[in-house]
């Protein structure tokens, strides 16, 4: 029996990331990608992330490539190509440029794991994996994008700083576009057990979840170069561990929802259950009234984004 392979596409900041991640917990073995201008980066990245292994304990072959020849017969694939935020730039400004990346890409995956799942991460999150699923012609459940487990893990790591708990005590839930409209639900977080509701009051709370959908642009202003990966990489591979384990992780991804929600054919933020099938179910929550709101104004940023890359000659 052989390990199963993770193909990274895009060796950088978010897909080495990645990969060191995944490698680290020993989820198979790894094919790091890169396009041919950027030459033998990404052999020099996987051969040092090898050569952590004996030290770290970990057994994975990690092989760098520009070919896609090298990516066949993966499991999952994760997609990052493309370029990311500088300051002042919001994720939007990133959409033609990414969709066209993100378009050539899923055709050589077609052609060379047509059985893999996809994980999308570049952005425009909610845009690019429709436009993956689209050039790829898989079936929806078995293209998912990531946005929902690194903004719900932005909101519980804010909300442990403010609560001085640990991370581990606090469970939540956003929901809808990976963006300013993003959904919180107080009616889904708790600390301990105990709904958030009863332990922060409205105000401060409102300032968490503002301080939540700002938080890639607050890391892009720290940073100045570029934009967040440590934890978006962190969030990437729990969706990865889910698909490779089977483990029937039920988190927040944009997966494509027609009926559910009344969304109509569209990738947005919902919480699902994730195994090796892609995503498996999706678990439709009666919304209450601010919440069905807020959800309805986050589809439709998602369904003006969709129309913009819609118009692009692609
Ligand atoms: N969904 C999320 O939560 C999330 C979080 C952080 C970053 N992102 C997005 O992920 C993407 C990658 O971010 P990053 O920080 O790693 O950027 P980066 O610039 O460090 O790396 C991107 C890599 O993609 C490569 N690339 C470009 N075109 C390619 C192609 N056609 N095929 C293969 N590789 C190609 C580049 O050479 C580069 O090495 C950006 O679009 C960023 O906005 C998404």
């Amino acid at each position: 029996m052989s390990r199963p392979k993770i193909s990274i596409i895009g060796a950088g900041n978010v897909g080495a990331t990645t990969a060191h991640w995944c490698a680290a917990a020993e989820l198979g073995d790894i094919v790091l990608l890169d396009i041919p201008q950027v030459g033998d980066m990404p052999k020099g990245k996987a051969l040092d992330l090898m050569q952590a292994s004996p030290i770290m304990g970990f057994d994975s072959r990690i092989i760098g490539t520009n070919d896609y020849a090298d990516t066949a017969g993966s499991s999952v694939v994760v997609i990052t190509a493309g370029i990311a935020r500088k300051p002042g730039m919001s994720r939007d400004d990133l959409l033609g440029t990414n969709a066209k990346i993100v378009g050539s890409v899923a055709e050589q995956i077609k052609a060379t794991s047509p059985e893999a799942v996809l994980i999308v991460v570049s952005n425009p999150l909610d845009a690019m994996v429709q436009r993956v699923q689209k050039v790829s012609g898989f079936p929806h459940k078995r293209v998912i994008g990531q946005a929902g487990v690194l903004d719900t893990a932005r909101y519980r790591t804010f909300l442990a700083m403010e609560l001085g708990v640990s991370v581990e005590d606090i469970t939540a839930l956003l929901m809808g576009g990976h963006g300013d409209t993003m959904v919180p639900m107080p009616s889904c977080t708790s600390v301990g057990g105990i709904p958030v509701t009863r332990l922060i009051d409205p105000k401060r709370l409102e300032e968490i979840v503002d301080r939540t959908r700002k938080g890639g642009a607050e890391i892009v202003g720290l940073l100045k170069t570029g934009s967040a990966y440590y934890a978006p990489a962190a969030a990437t591979t729990q969706m990865v561990e889910a698909i490779i384990k089977d483990k029937k992780r039920l988190i927040p991804v944009a997966a494509w929802c027609d009926k559910e929600y009344g969304v109509g054919g569209y990738y947005v933020g919902v919480p699902a259950i994730l195994g090796a099938g892609g995503v498996e179910r999706i678990i439709e929550l009666d919304l209450e009234p601010q919440e069905r709101a807020d959800f309805k104004k986050s589809i439709d940023a998602v369904k003006e984004l969709v129309a913009a890359m819609d118009g692009l000659a692609l």
